[in-house]
């Protein structure tokens, strides 16, 4: 499923993100940047050790924030590491660390010209952010970068099984765009 945002692309895929060819993929990291299972486990494989050898210089990533290396072997020339809140209930400001999770990562997809952007579902594996919250929070901070900013162009959530898929479909075609 595609919609267009102004003269911009907002994609929603079935997929493992690893096999991206977007200008760069989205890491799922935590603060430490020292690899783990789910995305990041998946990136640092296919990505070959170069990737680590860059997050250990850069030192760590507070939540919410996001910094970008090199795309290793990948397709994707770049890796921008993001930290997204652990769900502890909803009364932790999660909502608002998520969508800055997204924003800082768009923020640095633009300040390096960077085209397209492939995101994974944050927070919602290891971290046990709810899925279709978690999508509604997502879509509105990627469509909020979309209308105001002229990079990335296009923005895909490579999404990672039936039930996130369905879950991110079922949210962006209740916001009516
Ligand atoms: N491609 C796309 N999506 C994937 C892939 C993949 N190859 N592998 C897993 N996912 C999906 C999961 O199904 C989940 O919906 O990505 C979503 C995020 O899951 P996690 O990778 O567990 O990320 P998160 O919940 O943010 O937890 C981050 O897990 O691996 C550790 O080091 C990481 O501590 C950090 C934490």
């Amino acid at each position: 499923m595609q919609i267009a945002i102004k003269n911009k692309i907002l994609r929603l895929e079935l997929g493992d993100i690893t096999e991206s060819a977007a200008d760069a993929i989205v890491n799922t990291a935590n603060s430490a940047l020292a690899g783990g299972g789910g995305v990041d486990g998946a990136i640092h494989r296919a990505g070959g050790p170069s990737i680590m050898e860059e997050c250990r210089k850069i030192g760590g990533c507070p939540t919410g924030s996001a910094v970008i290396t090199g795309g290793g072997s990948l397709y994707a020339k770049h890796v921008i590491h993001t930290v997204g809140p652990v769900w502890r209930g909803g009364g932790k400001n999660e909502a608002e660390l998520l969508a800055s999770s997204y924003r800082n990562s768009l923020k640095l997809a633009s300040k390096h010209n960077l085209r397209s952007v492939a995101f994974p579902s944050i927070s919602t594996g290891a971290y046990g952010y709810p899925l279709e919250e978690a999508a509604a929070v997502a879509m509105k901070a990627v469509i909020s970068h979309l209308s105001e900013n002229e990079l990335p162009e296009e923005v895909t959530f490579v999404l990672f099984g039936e039930k996130a898929f369905n879950a991110y479909e079922k949210v962006l075609k209740g916001m009516n765009l």
